[in-house]
């Protein structure tokens, strides 16, 4: 019912021909995939150089963050429209690395999820606990306060045209990627939380993809889960075969 949906986030590496090289790769392979959706999320300044690269292919173009003003004085700054106009068809937003060594806010994230969904754009919401708040048992509490504050304000609408994405930060390239009964427990969690404010139609249509420190030898036991619905990649995202091996998990 939920198509899954393998997105790689290529943080802040690779020049402009290896990005290329990269997105030919990707695309090279994902003629041979179906039944998932697939996305690369370049560094800003690469998002035309590897839109070209993606052009009359199957794969998605995402950005790793947008301002929320439309224009004006934001030195830096890059507004939704302007992905929109380089073909960008998903943002990544309120990932860990921008919450917790860039300081977003979820008032932010919110403000942020609201000019993409505006502009067109399908926004990736990242939430997930700190290791800290993991062992002091408050994974769900977090949970439920990215998710009030971050998507707060949302149509039911405007929610089911957003992903979630539940990364646990002391899985982000660390190697120590959550169990899969850690992983579906706050799916499920997310899923009741939409529940609670929406409905159960809204609950089962959202796509939340789990991300960490998945490789391929652990994406078929994660994508297995009933409530995984793909996954958010990072390092492993950076070499065509492994990227393409995790997207093979979902046949195993
Ligand atoms: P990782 O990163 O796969 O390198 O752990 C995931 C992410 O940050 O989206």
């Amino acid at each position: 019912m939920r198509r899954p949906f393998i997105a790689g986030n290529w943080k802040m590496n690779l020049d402009r021909a290896s990005a290329i090289a990269l997105a030919e790769g990707v695309v090279r392979e994902a003629g041979k995939c179906e039944g998932v959706d697939l996305a690369v999320c370049p560094p800003s300044v690469y998002l035309e150089c590897v839109g070209k690269a993606l052009a009359r292919s199957s794969v998605g173009l995402g950005a790793q963050n947008v301002y929320h003003q439309k224009d004006g004085a934001f030195t830096g700054e890059i507004s939704a429209a302007m992905l929109k106009d380089l073909g960008c068809r998903y943002v990544i937003l309120g990932h860990s690395e921008r919450r917790h060594v860039l300081g977003e806010t979820d008032e932010e994230v919110n403000k942020k999820v609201l000019a993409a969904l505006a502009a067109g754009l399908t926004p990736l919401v990242c939430v997930g606990e700190l290791l800290t708040e993991r062992e002091q048992g408050k994974t769900d509490e977090v949970i439920r306060r990215q998710f009030d504050r971050s998507l707060a304000g949302l149509t039911a609408e405007q929610l089911v045209q957003l992903v979630i994405a539940y990364e646990p930060v002391w899985a982000i390239g660390s190697g120590k990627v959550a169990t899969p009964a850690q992983a579906q427990e706050v799916h499920l969690d997310l899923r009741r939380l939409m529940e609670q404010r929406y409905n159960k139609e809204v609950a089962q249509t959202v796509r939340i993809q789990y991300g960490g420190s998945v490789k391929p030898e652990n994406a078929a036991d994660l994508l297995a889960l009933p409530d995984v619905d793909g996954a958010l990649v990072g390092g492993a995202s950076l070499k065509v075969d492994q990227f393409m091996g995790i997207v093979a998990g979902l046949k195993e």
